[in-house]
């Protein structure tokens, strides 16, 4: 399919919906599922391409993974029951899969070779080769080790004392699995506090991780055991009806099972500080990772500046935060979140051109993005780039839009949320 006409115009958006499973978390959910020891299983894995390609990956490297409806069925045997794969590993369109597995192989004695997509051939490396290869693994890669395919020969880790350059989750967490490999305390220190899925997902298969404001110390040499892992509602997806409730009139949206870990909540404190009608009912403290449900009606809402600390706990809600802003009385600023340059595509020029096209006010800057609202939305030709958040925010945009939209390349949604379309049809009246 290679373009799709959007529904416009709509009346209001009314109803439940049951948010699909955290892909940070359910990547997650396969990698330590592969390198503890025992049978893990997970419920309400997301069956998204992403964490799809991370299942065909450890697979290749010879872990027994069973999946159907959202649930798997791991067989672990430790890092040590890791093998040599005899073909490529393709990661896809997955950063998470190609930087976190990176610091897994780092430390495992065989050779291996990553690749992806177009997409992931642009995306920096460097960021990850560059501190394992000081913990003593051998990368390399297009352009000094930047870019894909990566090559990497594995072996006996040394300890790494590091400050990251940037707030990254995949980083963080890509020197966190090479250092349970490595011989002796590892330790990293973010710049401003990124998820911490990992550090949480160690604990849970009964691991040690010391987390002291943004210094983190893991240990090498730990035996990880399986474990029961129930993934929560993704909240980056449900911040695609967050904002559809918010700025479609008349229009009231229960959100159940939505990942509440503080370090993603970024969204809720940006749309309760413009104003947004967004209550949070139902909490459950439970499990290893929070969640509850989320209740948004229409809103007024007001112009706003989004930066500093809170970027990595919205990062990749910018999109849809930005249409957000289109539709609020006011100027927005978003500002520190070079970061987007980076994403599936350059976020900052794609959501741009983009919103521009549909008539909004916004321009680009170094860092971020200016928006003035309140704009009313017309319609055109418009193109995900291939950017599964790109879509969804543009298909939501258009619901506001007077005249015919046309999305370009809407496949890429399945990437993180294959039932997308059907939850949003489910809600308009
Ligand atoms: C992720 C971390 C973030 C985020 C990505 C998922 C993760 O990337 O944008 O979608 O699962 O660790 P960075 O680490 O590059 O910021």
């Amino acid at each position: 399919m290679a373009t799709l006409k959007l529904k416009t115009k709509i009346n209001q958006l009314v109803g439940e919906v049951t948010i699909p499973g955290d892909k940070s978390i359910s990547h997650r959910s396969v990698m330590f599922g592969s390198i503890a020891h025992g049978e893990t299983s997970v419920t309400n894995f997301l069956p998204g391409d992403d964490c799809l390609s991370t299942i065909s990956c450890f697979r290749k490297l010879g872990v027994t993974i069973e999946e159907s409806d959202g649930q798997l069925r791991i067989i672990g045997k430790g890092f040590e029951g890791l093998t040599e794969p005899t073909e490529v590993l393709d990661v896809g369109n997955s950063g998470t899969t190609i930087r976190l597995l990176m610091g897994i192989l780092a430390g495992r004695p065989f050779y291996s070779s990553l690749v992806g997509d177009a997409s992931i051939g642009k995306r920096p490396m460097t960021r990850v080769t560059v501190p394992l290869s000081k913990m003593g693994a051998k990368l390399d890669g297009r352009k000094n080790g930047d870019f894909t395919p990566i090559s990497i020969r594995g072996g006996q880790l040394q300890p790494i004392q590091y400050e990251l350059p940037v707030a990254s989750a995949q980083v963080k967490s890509a020197l966190i699995l090479a250092g349970l490999q490595a011989d002796g305390v590892s330790t990293i220190i973010e710049p401003a506090e990124t998820r911490d899925h990992t550090e949480r997902m160690i604990r849970q298969f009964g691991g040690e991780i010391i987390k002291d404001n943004q210094t983190i110390r893991v240990k090498g040499g730990q035996k990880l055991t399986a474990s029961t892992i129930h993934v929560p509602g993704d909240i980056s997806s449900a911040a695609f009806f967050l904002v559809a409730g918010a700025i479609i009139p008349g229009s009231e949206i229960v959100l159940k099972n939505v990942g509440l870990n503080p370090t993603r909540t970024g969204i809720i404190e940006v749309m309760q500080k413009m104003g947004a009608d967004l209550e949070i009912v139902q909490v459950e403290n439970n499990n290893f990772e929070p969640a509850g449900d989320l209740i948004i009606k229409t809103s007024n809402l007001k112009g706003t500046v989004v930066e500093g600390s809170l970027i990595p706990k919205l990062i990749d809600e910018i999109p849809i935060i930005a249409l957000l802003a289109t539709q609020a009385e006011g100027t927005t600023i978003i500002k520190d979140a070079e970061e987007l340059k980076v994403k599936e595509t350059n976020r900052i020029d794609t959501v741009v051109q983009e919103l521009k096209t549909l008539g909004a006010d916004i321009e680009a800057t170094e860092d971020g993005m200016i928006i003035h609202g309140k704009s009313k939305l017309s319609g055109g030709e418009v193109s995900s780039h291939g950017d599964h958040r790109i879509g969804m925010m543009l298909a939501i945009a258009s619901l506001l839009c007077q005249n015919a939209v046309e999305l370009e390349h809407p496949e890429a949604i399945s990437v993180s949320y294959p039932n997308f379309f059907d939850h949003l049809n489910s809600l308009i009246q």
